[in-house]
Formats: structure tokens, C-alpha cells, sequence
């Protein structure tokens, strides 16, 4: 493996043997939230996040029951859907989780088969192929259950050249707030229950081919108060990496088992977004009025050159600046990145955001998770929930 510092774009070639390659994954295709009001949803992801308008569909596109905004930055497509009648089942999804991530869509050549490999293996069926066309084509999609009421949606657009999906009309608006430089989906992150890691662990690894590539134990992801596990799985060309957490035991209560709280159950945690330029993107955002956790303390700061070991040369950042925008810095053999994390984007305290700058290391910033829970935990303080 290459020692070059750069940022790390993964090829579609298999970098991780062990991973089986019954379901080929070229990337993540859109994740869609389920929400209260997308209209304003949608704004605040455009205004705050510098998302663009991308596509609509809704009652004046003849759907009766839903509306949905389309936006990207880069590779990143969020779908923001909210139920228009009261019958909908996706009241049920919000009234259990809040605001919540329902499906992360991954892009595949070919969706029934991605289906049939899966079911095939265990999956619990959430859509049967279905192939839906317009003038632009055609797109087939099917659907399976993962952890909690969470789905992955395979799509499958090779003969399809429209804006979005079927169903979805390009949405221009006069409103249009420049990008922040977010560039792609790096990875995703599952809570689950109490000892319910290693099954999700095995789930990913029978049902979807995947590999546990990095895990953490209550040994190493603890601070005075609390801990938590997590194991990192991987698809075989690492474009689609998943690490999923537990709570450990602690002398108080987990982040985790806070989410799982308010959450009603296991969900997505956080989304870690790339950007080639974080100390750019992080201002800009902090502009926006994206509110980030705290900063850990100076020791943190002090120790950043012993940290970045090998690596301390190539370091290219001011670390004055670095502290000032609270952004946390780590390293691995391969290299280093840089990371923050957004306090939850709602009022739940459930999903949030991670900004990620890879300089070459392949990790998650295990050498960050003590001074960032310290951090969580001085927001768990303040929510009564520590
Ligand atoms: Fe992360």
C-alpha cells in the first residue's frame, strides 16, 4: 500500500481481501431522510451545508402522499421526504425516531441480482425489484432491511440518464447559496443495541460480503465516565465503509445507549462527509451557523506533533488554526486526517455529521475518540443525559 500522502479516493480494484464479491458496490447513491417539513429541511441544508436544489417530486408532480427535495454537493445526493396525509406510514418513522435517516442507497450494476444475493443470505425483503421509467429511461431498485427500521436501497441507473429517479422533475430554484466543498460520503455509522454489534458485524459479513477491516474495544474507547465498541466493516473496494457501535458498560450512561434512548432504537449515528480542504469548509460552515462540538483542551493541541509521529513533516496545517476551528488531528502508518464532528442536527440528541480530511490514513481517529466523547459528554451533561 502506498505510503504517498494524499487524499484517498478508493479505486474500484478490491483492497480488502476476505471481502466476497457476490455484491459489487460502486458507491453510496443517496441517503434519504425522513423528516417533518422537508421544505424546511431542505433549506437549512442548502443555507447551513451549501447543498444545491437538485430535484423535487411532490403534489405538482402527481404524487399524492409524499413531497421529496433533491440536493448534492459533490458526490452526495440527500433525498428530504415528508408524509403529506395523515394515513402515511412515514408518520410512524417520525414520531418513533424524529428526523431520521430511513434509507442509504448504494449504487449497483445490477439491483435484482444485489436483491437475490441478499435475500438469499438472510436479508429481510423491504422492496421487491421494481424498475420505473420516463423519458430518460429506466431505473430498477429493490430494498433490504439492515439494523433497526433502516434500509439499503440497491440502485441500479446504467440505462438511465435523467436528473434523479423516475417520478422526480428537475427542481431550479432562484435560492441557490454556494458549496462548502463537501465532496463524498467517507463512511456511515450504525448504534446499535447492547451486545448486538458482533450479529451486525456477522450480518454484514454473510448477507452483504463485507469485511470487519478495524474494531475497538470498551479498552480503548472510554473516557472516566463511559464507553462503547465498535467494529468498522468494509465492502471489498472500500467505497462503502460502515462502522457500527454498542454501549459498553460505564461508571455513567453511553452515548450510545442516549441515542438508543431517543432514537427508540438502533439508527444511523453520524455521516462523515470528505472534503480536500477541511480548515475552508469548517469556516465556512461555522458561517453558516453549523454548530460543531467544543474544542478539546490545549494539552490536546500541545501533544498534536507527537501524535502525527512519521508524519509530522508532511503536516501541512497551521495548528493554531486548526484549534481556533476546534478540528482534531490524528495518524495512522499510512498517514494522517483531520476531523470534527457537528453537535445532532436535530433536537433529538441522534444524528449528526463528521467533516473528514484524509492525508493518506485509512483509519476513523481512534487516537481522537477519548478527547471526542469528553466533548459528547460535556454536551450529555447539559441534556441531563450522562
Ligand atoms: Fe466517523
Amino acid at each position: 500500500m502506498s505510503n504517498e500522502i494524499k487524499n484517498v479516493e478508493y479505486g474500484l480494484e478490491k483492497i480488502f481481501e476476505g471481502a466476497q464479491d457476490f455484491l459489487p458496490l460502486m458507491g453510496t447513491d443517496y441517503v434519504e431522510f425522513y423528516v417533518g417539513n422537508a421544505k424546511q429541511a431542505a433549506h437549512y441544508y442548502k443555507t447551513a451545508f451549501g447543498y444545491q436544489s437538485l430535484a423535487y417530486a411532490g403534489l405538482e408532480t402527481g404524487v399524492r402522499d409524499r413531497a421529496s427535495y433533491v440536493l448534492q454537493q459533490g458526490k452526495i445526493r440527500l433525498v428530504l421526504t415528508t408524509p403529506l396525509v395523515a394515513d402515511s406510514p412515514l408518520n410512524d418513522h417520525i414520531v418513533k425516531h424524529g428526523d431520521a435517516v430511513k434509507i442509504v442507497a448504494l449504487w449497483v450494476e445490477d439491483a435484482r441480482k444485489s436483491f437475490e444475493e441478499t435475500t438469499s443470505r438472510g436479508a429481510r425483503p423491504y422492496m421487491e425489484p421494481t424498475v420505473e421509467t420516463d423519458e430518460f429511461g429506466e431505473v430498477v431498485r429493490s430494498g433490504i432491511y439492515t439494523y433497526g427500521e433502516t434500509v439499503h436501497m440497491f440502485v441500479e441507473r446504467k440505462n438511465y440518464n435523467g436528473t434523479f429517479l423516475p417520478g422526480y422533475r428537475e427542481w431550479k430554484s432562484d435560492y441557490n447559496p454556494a458549496p462548502t466543498g463537501l465532496k463524498y460520503v467517507d463512511h456511515m455509522v450504525g448504534n446499535v443495541g447492547w451486545n448486538e454489534m458482533n450479529t451486525w458485524v456477522k450480518w454484514y459479513e454473510d448477507v452483504m460480503g463485507f469485511v470487519n477491516f478495524l474494531s475497538f474495544d470498551d479498552k480503548q474507547i472510554n473516557t472516566e465516565y463511559s464507553a462503547l465498541m465498535s467494529k468498522v466493516m468494509s465492502n471489498g473496494n472500500g467505497r462503502i465503509k460502515f462502522p457500527i457501535n454498542e454501549p459498553a458498560e460505564g461508571m455513567k450512561k453511553s452515548q450510545i445507549e442516549e441515542y438508543l434512548d431517543f432514537y427508540g432504537g438502533p439508527g444511523v449515528q453520524h455521516i462523515a462527509i470528505a472534503t480536500d480542504d477541511i480548515v475552508k469548509t469548517v469556516s465556512d460552515l461555522k458561517s453558516r451557523g453549523v454548530e460543531f462540538l467544543s474544542a478539546p483542551p490545549q494539552a490536546y493541541y500541545d501533544a498534536i506533533p507527537s501524535r502525527l509521529g512519521a508524519h509530522k513533516d508532511a503536516f501541512k496545517e497551521d495548528i493554531k488554526e486548526i484549534q481556533k476551528l476546534a478540528i482534531m488531528v490524528d495518524a495512522d502508518e499510512e498517514g494522517y486526517l483531520l476531523q470534527i464532528f457537528t453537535k445532532p442536527v436535530e433536537d433529538r440528541p441522534t444524528l449528526f455529521f463528521e467533516i473528514i480530511q484524509r492525508m493518506g490514513a485509512r483509519g476513523f481517529g481512534a487516537g481522537n475518540f477519548k478527547a471526542l466523547f469528553e466533548s459528547i459528554e460535556r454536551e450529555q451533561e447539559l441534556r441531563g443525559t450522562l
